[in-house]
């Protein structure tokens, strides 16, 4: 394995022959910025989405950024890794609520970043109703290259078009079509990954286990996935797309508290979900097909939300992207924008509800919200699941949330100033905790994908991520799932160097 490698300045001669392999096996000097680099700072931050993380004192910055324009950059660096004692974290789109693409906790580590963000081409097979997407581009990219060849076609994946496809998909990825189509993993048939070796494996080679683990295992543990096959979805030529208001003076949750027993039965191509926020609650629904069909359905099934025809907005699937995550305004074109989000301080925390919880207990949530806006702002995303991301089985993919799971809770806390944010993250932590008797419990569920530290992080013990303190953490994110990843891990990667605070530990017994 990697011994733990003593602290190390950037003179470090490990760290000089490190760059020097790298530089050996063909990667120009320009796309390596070591920390004397005058591009070091920007390139570090370019992609860096919560600025509590620009302080790049607080944490262990890389010794270096490689900025991969081929498969073989990413193969060199971990070769080149291994052999001079250097961990590398693989960044996408940077999104990881911890941020832990690149920097790591503890001060001590040595690691260098490998960007993928040149590396995001997307080749659309129209006639196979296919595609292959590097890791490096965003979902934007993505959305419209399959628009541009196959305006029928879609994908099933997240809402924000910034996100990165390579640690999206490596925690599940899912949008406003889950109820439709699953998750982005469901839909993941083949992939290449750079593995613990530097070897470059398919689909064939990788086998079974490992491809199942690369679907939704998360971000970091088993290798870098270059590039990934994915099967298209059809999408029709109209959407419907409506946001419904109320306050919680006026109905919101009384209609809040019905919609956690209506939205998750609905039929498969109407997704409705909530954003909850102190004095307003937004049902933000779309459905595959026209206005006149969906308004009878809604008058039908959820005549409590009292939506009318001037609710309605149709337009085609890709439209429907920037209009939902970007405003009425936005254009197809700012879909493919990578900085088109605002940069805030945010804590992310998440839940999956299996029972509806009960109207007077939503009553005091709110009253929570509103105690919050002296210092700072909430803001509760609430996806509903059932229809296809709930009859899939939950060992399919690592992402065990299907059956039973009503929805999925995204606690989202922002702040400004005060990087440390300590009043708004107390507020964050005592939502949480008085949230404990409402969201699954043995575990209690998080998602993957919604990267939270506070749930747990490893523990090395003799150079290697300890399972038994894994288990704290990776039962919330994966369930059952969590030991079958382990001993893919323990298989593909028993030296733990693809490792961070959160990835998944080998399973060795007794460790
Ligand atoms: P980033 O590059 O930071 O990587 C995340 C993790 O994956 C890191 O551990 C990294 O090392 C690893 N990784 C990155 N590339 C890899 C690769 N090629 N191979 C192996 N490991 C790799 N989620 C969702 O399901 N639906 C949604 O709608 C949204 N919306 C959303 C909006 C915003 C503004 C944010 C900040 C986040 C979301 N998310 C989301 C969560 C998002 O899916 C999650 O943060 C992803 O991990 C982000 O992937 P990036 O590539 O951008 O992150």
């Amino acid at each position: 394995y990697i011994p733990s490698p003593a602290i190390a300045s950037d003179h470090d001669p490990s760290s000089k022959g490190f760059i020097h392999c790298l530089t050996k096996k063909s990667i120009p000097p320009w796309l390596i910025h070591t920390r004397s680099s005058s591009s070091y700072t920007s390139i570090l931050k370019s992609s860096i989405r919560n600025p509590k993380f620009l302080n790049t004192t607080a944490s262990a910055t890389p010794l270096c950024i490689v900025m991969a324009k081929k498969t073989s950059h990413i193969q060199a660096a971990v070769v080149c890794g291994r052999r001079h004692r250097v961990r590398v974290r693989a960044r996408s789109g940077g999104h990881d609520y911890e941020g832990l693409s690149y920097r790591a906790e503890d001060r001590r580590e040595r690691f260098a970043v490998v960007d993928l963000s040149g590396m995001r081409s997307v080749r659309v097979d129209a006639a196979r109703g296919t595609a292959w997407v590097q890791s490096g581009a965003t979902l934007g990219e993505l959305y419209h290259a399959i628009w541009s060849s196959a305006p029928r076609l879609g994908f099933a994946a997240g809402v924000c078009p910034t996100v990165g496809v390579g640690g999206h998909f490596s925690g599940g990825g899912f949008g406003m079509l889950q109820r439709k189509y699953g998750l982005a993993v469901d839909h993941v048939v083949n992939a290449t990954l750079v593995d613990a070796r530097g070897g470059l494996l398919g689909r064939d080679a990788m086998g079974e286990d490992l491809f199942w683990a690369i679907r939704g295992g998360g971000g970091g543990s088993f290798g870098i996935v270059a590039s990934w096959h994915i099967k298209l979805v059809p999408v029709p030529p109209t959407v419907t797309v409506f946001d419904v208001v109320r306050t919680p003076e006026h109905g919101a949750i009384d209609v809040l508290t019905k919609w956690q027993e209506i939205a998750p039965r609905l039929p498969d191509d109407i997704m409705v979900r909530v954003i909850a926020e102190p004095r307003r609650v937004t049902f933000e629904a779309m459905y595959l097909g026209t206005c006149d069909e969906l308004l009878p359905l809604m008058h039908h099934r959820f005549p409590d939300l009292a939506m009318t025809r001037a609710d309605c907005n149709e337009m085609t699937w890709i439209e429907s992207i920037p209009y939902i995550h970007l405003g009425s305004n936005a254009t197809v074109a700012d879909i493919l924008n990578r900085s088109s989000i605002s940069r805030v301080n945010t804590k992310n925390r998440s839940d999956y509800v299996r029972h509806p919880i009960p109207k007077s207990i939503w009553k005091k949530i709110f009253a929570k919200l509103q105690q919050l806006t002296n210092f700072g702002e909430v803001q509760l995303f609430i996806d509903p699941y059932g229809a296809k991301i709930s009859r899939i089985h939950e060992s399919a993919t690592p992402f065990p949330h299907r059956e039973g799971v009503l929805y999925n809770i995204q606690y989202i806390t922002y702040w400004s100033g005060d990087a440390n944010g300590t009043l708004a993250l107390k507020w964050s932590r005592d939502l949480y905790k008085f949230m404990e008797p409402y969201g699954s419990k043995n575990p209690r569920e998080a998602y993957a994908n919604y990267r939270d530290l506070d749930l747990g992080r490893n523990k090395v013990v003799n150079g290697i991520s300890s399972y038994h303190h894994g288990k704290v953490w990776g039962e919330k994110y994966f369930r059952g799932n969590f030991e079958r990843l382990a001993k893919v891990k323990a298989k593909v990667d028993p030296d733990d160097y693809f490792r961070n605070e959160q990835s998944i530990p080998p399973f060795l017994a007794l460790v």
